[in-house]
């Protein structure tokens, strides 16, 4: 009888302490925030001709589905949800085939042609970030009349939250709408206007709960397909000055991860994940990473083509998208989009796997 007594006991102690331990539950859910790089088909649901619903994107999706994906499979997030054992695909928010109950696992409000500043989205008529925001705050609504208050703000608080975002207000629009941003900004100070708007939406996403926050980098974007095109006078090869205009924005975002860290002091875990280095370095090293093509994409002839001129009825898109860095002229195939992930996964979000 004691003996049994104690047993139980001591199973009580060694539970409680392995509880403490442990530290808080897993990520229960990944909540994204972002451009096309993250965007699972946001912009379906919306009057945008930013749109990828249909093949040969998502050739090699689960069931061969074009989803509104911007790859011809998974996007990095979808494999952030898988090591955090959460379900294989991030579903987007405004896609009526789910609902609350699959977004209380994970969500993703982004959209393709996004940016930080308001008239990056305003190019293609895309889903603004303040509005991104506004559809989270409905999404908390809702989660907490679908789970009550304790359920959900536990989702709320321990869930990662990430941001993906940025490249599309370099390219998209301070380089290409003539007399927009690029006749008030240097591009200096075009970089502070949106590292403050980066700064400002982390502190609205901590003013609202969050506390375990991504905030994502930008890629070599002088070595999208696109860039290299243009690129003649130098044998199409990557863009420098865009690559080093990322480099120095990445600077300027990890700089304002530290300041915010100390500001929101150990209330809040933020993270800077900078996918540059392994991104150059597949580029650079293509073979080193199974890949034989890194110049141009695999659909059509590699070059322009994204989108609606990413068609099916193009002649030249290649057969193994495995072989290609590029799925279009602007996005990664599901290969890069996993390596980068794990990478990610491993040297920055692992924290987060408690
Ligand atoms: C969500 O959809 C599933 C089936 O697709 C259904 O079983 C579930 O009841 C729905 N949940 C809510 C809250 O509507
Ligand atoms: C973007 O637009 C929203 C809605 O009009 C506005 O609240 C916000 O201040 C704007 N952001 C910037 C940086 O101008």
């Amino acid at each position: 009888m004691q003996n049994c007594i104690i047993i139980i006991i001591f199973w009580l102690v060694l539970h409680t302490l392995l509880l403490f331990i442990g530290g808080q539950a897993e990520v229960p859910a990944i909540i994204v925030f972002g451009d096309s790089s993250v965007d699972p088909g946001n912009n379906n649901f919306i009057p945008t001709i930013a749109r990828s619903n249909f093949k040969p994107y998502g050739r090699d999706f689960s069931g061969g589905r074009p989803t509104g994906r911007f790859s011809n499979g998974r996007i990095p997030t979808d494999f952030l949800s898988e090591a955090f054992h959460l379900k294989p695909s991030i579903p987007a928010y405004l896609d009526p085939a789910y609902n609350i109950s699959d977004f209380a696992t994970g969500v993703s409000f982004a959209s393709a042609g996004s940016g930080y500043d308001n008239a990056t989205s305003d190019v293609l008529s895309v889903i603004p970030l303040w509005k991104e925001l506004e559809y989270y705050k409905e999404y908390q609504s809702k989660i907490r009349s679908h789970l009550g208050n304790a359920k959900a703000d536990n989702i709320i608080s321990e869930a990662l939250y990430a941001i993906s975002i940025g490249t599309n207000d370099f390219l998209e629009n301070y380089y290409t709408i003539p007399g927009g941003r690029r006749s008030q900004f240097s591009i200096g100070q075009y970089q502070d206007f949106l590292v403050d708007i980066a700064g400002s939406f982390v502190r609205e996403l901590h003013g609202l709960g969050a506390r375990k926050i991504s905030l994502g980098g930008l890629a070599p974007m002088g070595c999208l397909p696109l860039e290299r095109a243009t690129n003649i006078m130098f044998h199409n090869d990557c863009v420098q000055s865009y690559n080093d205009l990322a480099m120095e924005f990445n600077g300027k975002l990890k700089a304002l991860t530290t300041k915010l860290s100390k500001q929101l002091l150990d209330e809040v875990e933020l993270v800077f994940s900078n996918p540059y280095n392994i991104f150059m370095d597949i580029i650079r090293n293509p073979s080193s990473y199974g890949f034989e093509v890194a110049s141009v994409g695999c659909c059509a002839t590699g070059l322009f083509e994204m989108g609606y001129a990413c068609n099916q009825n193009n002649p030249f898109t290649c057969q193994d998208a495995n072989k290609y860095v590029f799925w279009d002229a602007f996005h990664p195939t599901e290969k890069t989009n996993r390596i980068v992930a794990d990478y990610l996964m491993k040297n920055v979000l692992s924290k987060f796997l408690s």
